[in-house]
C-alpha cells in the first residue's frame, strides 16, 4: 500500500513559525510532524511514501532524503504553484500503482489504518474516509452519511449554527486510483469542494469511516500547545524520545538554572538555556532558545534560535518566530505574534 500525504500547505494560520519552517516540519516534541506521521504508516506495513510539496520543500528533502534512512521509499513531488487537495494528487498520478492513503499533513491521530484498509474492503466503492466527532464542525469538512455509511454530502467550513452534522473530514482518506478520474489535471482543484461531491454526483460510493480516536489539526498555534499538552499526560499516545520527568520535556543539550520553575506542560527542544528564576508554564520552545534570568513565559511557542531578555513578560497566546530577539524587562501583550514578516531560507 502506498501513501500521500499533503505537504505543500503554506501554513498560514501557523505564522510566523512557517516563515522559518514549513508545517510538516514544525516539531512535536522535538521531531518533526512528518517524522511522527511516517512512523505511524510504517508501523501499518506502509514503506511507499509520495510527498507533494510546495511550500519550503527544501527542508522537507533536506531531512528526509530518499526515505531510506527510515527505510521508507520517499518520492517527492514539488509543485511550482499550489494546486490544492485534489490537484496535490492528480500530480502525483504516474506513481499510483493501486489503492492508496491520503492524508492531511497537518494532522495526528492514534488512527489505526489497519482497520480503515479492512473497512474499506467490506464497503467497496471508490474510497473511505476518516471522520471524527467535533464540538465545532465549522472549522472543517462536514461530512453527513447514512446509517450503512454511504456518504451523501460535503460541507466544508459551514458558518457556524449551519452544520449539518457534528462528524468531520478527519483529513485521512483510502482511495481507488479511479478516483484521480474525477480530477481535472492542470489547475488548482479541492478535494474536498469539488472532487469528492462531483464522485457523489456521478454515483458512486464513498464511505464514512468514523472512529474515537485521538484526532487534532495542528494547523494553528492553541492547537499546537494542546497537543503537547495532551502527548504530556498521556491523552495522546506518543512514544517520545528521553527527557520527560513529570510535565517538562528537556531535549538534549538544554541547560535549565535550578532555581529556573518549569511546569506545568513544557517542552524545551535541543541547546536551549533558561536562566536564574525563569517561570515557564505551557510552553514550547524549538531549539537553541535563550530566555534569561527572571523572563516569565506562559501559553507560548517560541520559534529556533530566539532570544528572551531577562525578566521579559510574555502574555499568554503569544507566537514568536525565529531569531527573534526580545528586550529585558519588555511586557509582550497576549496574544502578540513576534518575528519575521515573510519567509526566510530554512537552514
Ligand atoms: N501539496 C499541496 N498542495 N498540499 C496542500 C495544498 C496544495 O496546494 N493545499 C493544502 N495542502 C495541504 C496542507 O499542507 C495540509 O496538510 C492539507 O493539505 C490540508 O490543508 P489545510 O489548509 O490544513 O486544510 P484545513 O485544515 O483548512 O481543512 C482540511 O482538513 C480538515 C481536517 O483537518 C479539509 O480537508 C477539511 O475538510 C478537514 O476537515
Ligand atoms: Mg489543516
Amino acid at each position: 500500500m502506498q501513501a500521500v500525504i499533503l505537504v505543500g500547505g503554506e501554513g498560514t494560520r501557523l505564522r510566523p513559525l512557517t516563515f522559518g519552517t514549513p508545517k510538516p516540519m514544525v516539531p512535536i516534541m522535538g521531531v518533526p510532524f512528518l517524522a511522527r506521521t511516517l512512523e505511524r504508516l510504517y508501523e501499518a506495513g506502509i514503506r511507499d511514501v509520495i510527498l507533494p510539496a510546495g511550500y519550503m520543500p527544501q527542508a522537507i528533502t533536506e531531512y528526509f532524503g530518499d526515505g531510506s534512512r527510515l527505510d521508507m521509499k520517499i518520492t517527492y513531488v514539488i509543485e511550482d504553484e499550489p494546486l490544492g487537495t485534489a490537484g496535490a494528487i492528480k500530480n502525483v498520478e504516474q506513481h499510483i500503482t493501486g489503492p492508496f492513503f491520503m492524508l492531511n499533513g497537518d494532522v495526528l491521530t492514534s488512527l489505526d489504518l489497519g482497520a480503515m484498509i479492512a473497512y474499506h474492503k467490506e464497503k467497496g466503492g471508490l474510497g473511505a474516509l476518516h471522520l471524527i466527532k467535533v464540538e465545532d464542525p465549522s472549522a472543517f469538512g462536514c461530512v453527513v452519511h447514512d446509517k450503512a455509511g454511504r456518504i451523501s454530502q460535503f460541507i466544508e467550513k459551514p458558518p457556524k449554527g449551519t452544520e449539518p452534522t457534528n462528524e468531520i473530514n478527519a483529513g485521512t482518506y483510502l482511495l481507488e486510483p479511479e478516483v484521480m478520474k474525477f480530477i481535472p489535471p492542470g489547475r488548482n482543484v479541492s478535494i474536498e469542494r469539488e472532487t469528492f461531491p462531483k464522485i457523489l454526483a456521478d454515483g458512486q460510493s464513498l464511505y464514512a469511516f468514523t472512529t474515537n480516536d485521538y484526532w487534532i489539526d495542528v494547523g494553528r498555534p492553541e492547537q499546537y500547545l494542546t497537543v503537547h499538552r495532551d502527548i504530556i499526560n498521556g491523552t495522546m499516545p506518543l512514544r517520545v524520545e528521553p527527557g520527560t520527568n513529570g510535565s517538562v520535556h528537556i531535549g538534549e543539550g538544554s541547560r535549565v538554572d535550578p532555581s529556573a520553575k518549569l511546569g506545568p506542560n513544557v517542552v524545551l527542544g535541543k541547546n536551549c538555556t533558561v536562566g536564574a528564576n525563569a517561570v515557564l508554564r505551557d510552553c514550547v520552545l524549538w531549539d537553541e532558545v535563550i530566555v534569561e534570568e527572571g523572563a516569565t513565559i506562559e501559553e507560548t511557542i517560541i520559534a529556533s534560535r530566539s532570544h528572551i531578555g531577562a525578566n521579559a513578560k510574555i502574555g499568554k497566546g503569544t507566537v514568536i518566530g525565529h531569531d527573534a530577539r526580545i528586550e529585558p524587562r519588555t511586557v509582550v501583550p497576549e496574544g502578540s505574534r513576534i518575528g519575521p514578516s515573510a519567509p526566510i531560507a530554512a537552514r
